[in-house]
């Protein structure tokens, strides 16, 4: 069973009932955390009662906010490998280096936990028609597992997503609309749709349960190192919900005493052309700023203002972390070696993290020794567009010169 209790506001604190649907605090207006008894957890289990449980993310059921199995809307995400790649690193310089690759996750995206979650709890919460501003991967997730539970799902994604986004929707049966803007214009008009339309949107942090799926990927990260955590997690960010889920399930886990005090240097990577979180860290600010003209290859980074950016930047300043602008050149050459040296197609979201990585060991900012782990946030074949095609083309029967191949 779930522990859930209530809600919490992220910022001044105050309660929401968790029976009823929520969004945002109505004071401050920012993202409300799920909160749950977590000594009755720790009565109910053990780390040891994990190891036989089934291989995804709801192999935590009770630090979910779902209540009745029933209500549970999965295509089994989750659980996914922690991959040594030690040709990788020894290329770069840091021999044990670690992917977490979620590019194995049904949709193709680490977005598949967060909206597996929050389909399940709208559908547990009553809600029948979702939307979504998305940059286009979670426009995905959201869509299939809205087909799933037999919802209605209205998706706004900027016109330059990848064009599998759009696919990969309208295949699912959800209704696509494509803006010529980006993420935050397409949040606009789902707020505008509101009271029309009647859907409950499922934007980023603006409804409370997306975090709680993206939690699970700190949770699977201390249980496959046996509840140690790395010295270092490298994350590429958006919305931010990754590294903010991670950071509350931390503190989960010390309650629980399944880790101890210890946190990884928690990293923050954003693309050159779109690094607002980047820009308030170096300032010194708690909140972000809108970064005016976004513009990267990588889609998922395109996020030009977040609305928890206080938190992002809260959990890596408190880890000791920092926070890095990589270029879309050093993305594609990272993406270039990831696969060429372990096989592992990674989007350009993910393949920022290595591109992070080589300039922190530029700098020193990381040591040769370090246990670090980057986050493959999701596969390279969603990305097929970014590249060229370089083969030469024959005909059955034509005399080849194999050696000139
Ligand atoms: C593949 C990929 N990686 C990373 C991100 C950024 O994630 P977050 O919004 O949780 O920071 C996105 C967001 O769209 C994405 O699609
Ligand atoms: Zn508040």
């Amino acid at each position: 069973m779930s522990f859930l209790t209530y809600l919490e506001c992220s910022k001044c604190g105050k309660r929401y009932d968790a029976a009823k649907v929520q969004t945002v605090c109505d004071v401050c207006g920012k993202p409300l955390f799920a909160r749950y008894d977590l000594d009755a957890v720790g009565d109910a289990v053990s780390r040891k009662d994990l190891v036989c449980r089934e291989a995804s993310m709801w192999r935590y059921w009770e630090l979910l906010p779902v209540r009745d199995k029933r209500n549970k809307v999965s295509l089994g995400e989750g659980w996914t490998p922690l991959i040594p790649v030690r040709r990788l690193g020894e290329a770069v310089g840091l021999p044990d280096l670690m992917v977490k690759d979620e590019g194995i996750i049904p949709t193709g995206t680490f977005k598949s936990r967060g909206l597996a979650i929050a389909v399940s709890k709208a559908k547990e919460l009553g809600i029948k028609r979702l939307a979504l501003p998305s940059a286009g991967n979670a426009a995905g997730a959201m869509s299939a597992y809205g087909a799933r539970a037999g919802m209605e799902s209205y998706v706004f994604m900027p016109v330059d997503a990848p064009k599998v986004n759009a696919v990969e929707c309208q295949v699912v049966g959800a209704k696509v609309i494509l803006v010529r803007g980006l993420i935050t214009d397409c949040g606009k008009f789902v707020s505008d749709g509101i009271d029309e339309m009647d859907w409950f949107p499922l934007s980023t942090l603006k409804e409370p349960y997306r975090v709680e799926g993206k939690k699970t990927m700190g949770i699977e990260v201390a249980e496959q190192m046996d509840w140690k955590l790395p010295d270092v997690i490298i994350y590429p960010t958006g919305g931010g919900t990754g590294i903010i889920g991670m950071w509350k399930a931390f503190d989960e886990m010390e309650h629980l005493g399944w880790i101890g005090s210890e946190r990884p240097r928690m990293v923050s990577v954003q693309a050159e052309g779109c690094a607002p979180i980047i820009r308030a860290y170096n300032e010194g600010r708690e909140e972000s700023t809108y970064w005016e003209g976004a513009d990267t290859l990588a889609a998922g980074l395109r996020v030009p203002k977040a609305i928890g950016d206080f938190l992002i930047l809260r959990a890596v300043r408190e880890s000791g972390g920092t926070a890095l602008a990589v270029g879309d050149e050093e993305i594609m050459e990272a993406v270039r070696l990831t696969a060429q040296k372990e096989g592992l197609f990674a989007c350009p979201e993910g393949a920022a993290t290595l591109a992070a990585l080589k300039k922190m060991l530029n700098q020193g900012q990381v040591d040769k020794g370090e246990n670090v782990v980057l986050f493959n946030t999701g596969s390279g074949l969603k990305y097929t567009e970014l590249f060229h095609v370089d083969a030469p083309i024959v005909d059955p029967g034509q005399k080849l010169d194999y050696k000139s191949l």
